[in-house]
């Protein structure tokens, strides 16, 4: 799924992002440029985020 559409960013790499330590939308947009150009995706790149953040922490509790 695109996550933002002005860089053709997926979701999946957005969540790479998320697993190499960008956790802010700042931090983001500095690694691959989403939400810089019309910033329409801001929303959806933080509900990808948060949701990425969510699975890292539910896998942390289970070990
Ligand atoms: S859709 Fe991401 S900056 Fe426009």
């Amino acid at each position: 799924m695109i996550a933002c559409h002005c860089f053709s960013l997926r979701s999946d790499e957005i969540r790479t992002e998320v697993r190499l330590g960008a956790v802010t939308l700042e931090v983001i947009a500095q690694r691959c440029g989403a939400t810089t150009d019309c910033g329409g995706c801001a929303n959806a790149v933080l509900d990808v985020v948060e949701d990425e953040l969510e699975r890292a922490n539910a896998a942390s509790s289970v070990r």
